[in-house]
């Protein structure tokens, strides 16, 4: 990219900030498949609408039909599935949008690298931390039985690593809690962090 030099917008960051009247930051979901990321993430992000803040959800089930479609789960796609992501979380943020990602994102250097792409204190890492044996349990969309069969390659947790987060802000252990306690204890954190009102 040596020919492409960065163009400065006249609007900045802090202009939108004030338009929109917060300061933005990025809620980070990983878990396994079935962990609850999708469901706590969009619980609260309603809860977030209802405070009146702005937000986007990009979610890996959806992003996958999309902007990434020509991405599978080897290591190497998966690694380029979440650099994408971390890019266009870091344009969502820049736009003011307080921005929510649910994708497994099970490789730890993965998750680092998209948390250098922020400010300090502008990546939560969200650790919905449910284990194997409930995910297979809960099992919505029939994956653990046939990665079990051997009938999907790489499935995380089962034929594909998972690297458990080291020190993530927000830990939720999802097993028998519901999904609006999970979804309370990260507005309570946001709250604590001064990050919402
Ligand atoms: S990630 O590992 O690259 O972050 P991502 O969150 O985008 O994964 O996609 C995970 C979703 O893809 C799962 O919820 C599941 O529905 C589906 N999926 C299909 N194949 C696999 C697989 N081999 N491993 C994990 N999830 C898979």
């Amino acid at each position: 990219m040596s020919n492409v030099v960065w163009h400065q917008t006249t609007i900045s960051n802090e202009d939108r900030n004030k338009l929109l009247s917060q300061k933005p930051f990025v809620l980070w979901f990983t878990g396994l498949s079935a962990s609850g990321k999708s469901s706590i993430a969009n619980i609260v992000e309603q809860k977030l609408y209802q405070m009146k803040y702005n937000t986007y959800l990009l979610d890996g089930d959806n992003v996958r039909h999309g902007l990434n479609r020509d991405l599978g789960f080897n290591e190497k796609s998966r690694v380029e599935n979440i650099r994408r992501i971390g890019e266009v979380a870091k344009l969502f943020i820049d736009s003011g949008i307080i921005t929510l990602t649910a994708f497994i994102s099970p490789f730890k250097s993965d998750r680092q690298l998209v948390r250098e792409l922020f400010d300090a204190g502008q990546f939560i890492e969200v650790f919905i931390d449910s284990s194997l044996e409930t995910c297979e349990n809960r099992d919505p969309k029939g994956m653990y039985i046939k990665a079990r069969k051997g009938e999907i390659e790489n499935f995380t947790g089962i034929s594909s690593p998972y690297e458990v987060p080291v020190s993530p802000e927000i830990h939720v252990v999802n097993n028998l809690i519901t999904l609006d306690e999970a979804s309370d204890q990260i507005i309570t954190h946001l709250k604590e962090k001064k990050l919402i009102k």
